[in-house]
């Protein structure tokens, strides 16, 4: 079977050849769904103001991330449980990663290990961490993941208790309890299977949490999962590097703000103290060029990377990638801004809708 030509194209096809429980699994969120489609309806209701005879030469992707250099600002999201998707999926997605010069960001429940990682040439990765009540053993995931070779520590915040999956209970879908975790293991978790850890995550997390986490970290801490100017601050001043925007696409809060409207008052309060990034409904190399207008300094993918995974391994994960990086640098030359650095503003208007009242 040829290979969808559109991410759209990758989220019909899989939907299509892919058990419907998994499927709801994937794609489903929180409650009745809303923030998922506003996620991506945001994202496409900014509208852009391109600039003509603005630049030319050559298209530059490059960025600086967390003091690193990237070669373009499109990354892949944590996500948990690959395997479900495609035998050796944690691994293939690494590889699909490093292959298209991808930064990845390993999940807690990743389907690879760290000494996997460690064997794919040329990765560049961050590890995101769940925290878990054993706070020892919360040190020592970051220990294990730095000693492999992660480059920064991604908490995840948003998680104080898991969201309502509708659509999983609907269709009595559940995560196998009883495989092994391999990160959990690799850090030396007595029990890794996945139903005891899941149970013993730390669901009380504070400010305080994040700046031991900091204080014990040897690589850059950030914080993922943030919609509000006031929090970002608080972030900063207990010692995160980065903040990802994210509201875990779609799946935690229904309702919950669409990221493309948190980012804006997001970038005003850091005011550059920090790395700005973003996730949740960005399904195009344009939606990132927005995003990167509106003063992200990245922006994550989640689900399509899922769509690839699902319908052709690596090799899907590698188009689901190329075809973002492509419209990603032709939307760069068509809004007349060549090199990543020029994007402004100026470049997005946003809908009179996105300027909210609290
Ligand atoms: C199947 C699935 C598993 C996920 N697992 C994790 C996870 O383990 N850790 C985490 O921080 N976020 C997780 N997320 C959230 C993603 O990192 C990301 O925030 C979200 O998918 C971005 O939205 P998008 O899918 O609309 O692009 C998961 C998302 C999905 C769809």
């Amino acid at each position: 079977m040829p290979l969808p030509t559109t991410i759209d194209g990758f989220h019909r096809a899989f939907a299509l050849v892919q058990p419907e429980g998994l499927v709801g699994y994937i794609n489903g969120g929180a409650s009745e769904g809303l923030t998922v489609g506003r996620n991506t309806d945001a994202w496409q209701g900014i509208s852009v103001r391109p600039r003509m005879l603005a630049t030319a030469g050559a298209v530059d992707t490059s960025v600086t991330l967390l003091g690193q250099p990237e070669a373009h600002p499109i990354m892949i999201a944590p996500m948990g449980f690959q395997e479900l998707l495609h035998p050796g999926g944690g691994r293939l997605v690494a590889q699909a990663a490093a292959a298209t010069q991808t930064l990845y960001c390993h999940s807690t429940f990743a389907s690879a290990g760290f000494a996997e990682l460690e064997s794919v040439d040329g990765l560049h990765w961050w590890f995101q961490l769940y925290a878990f009540a054993d706070w020892g053993f919360t040190l020592a995931l970051v220990d294990r993941a730095i000693a492999a070779g992660a480059g920064a520590i991604v908490l995840t915040v948003d998680l104080a208790t898991l969201g309502l999956r509708q659509r999983d209970v609907d269709s009595g879908f559940t995560l196998r309890g009883k495989q092994v975790v391999p990160c959990l293991a690799e850090a030396g978790a007595p029990d890794p299977r996945l139903a005891p850890m899941w149970a013993s995550l730390h669901h009380d997390l504070t400010w305080d949490s994040l700046a031991e986490i900091v204080a014990h970290s040897t690589v850059p801490v950030v914080v993922k999962g943030l919609l509000r100017g006031d929090d970002a601050l608080l972030a900063v001043e207990h010692g995160a590097s980065g903040i990802i925007v994210s509201n875990h696409g779609g799946r935690q809060l229904d309702t919950a703000l669409p990221t493309a409207y948190a980012l804006p008052e997001i970038v005003e309060a850091v005011n550059g103290t920090a790395s700005v990034m973003v996730d949740s409904g960005i399904r195009s190399g344009l939606d990132v060029v927005k995003a990167i207008a509106l003063g992200a300094d990245a922006a994550f993918i989640g689900r399509p990377v899922q769509w690839g995974l699902g319908l052709a391994g690596a090799e899907g994960v590698q188009r689901v990638m190329s075809l973002l990086l492509d419209d990603f640098t032709r939307s760069l030359v068509l809004v007349g801004a060549r090199s990543v650095s020029r994007l402004d503003r100026s470049i997005v208007a946003m809908p009179s809708h996105a300027a909210f009242r609290n």
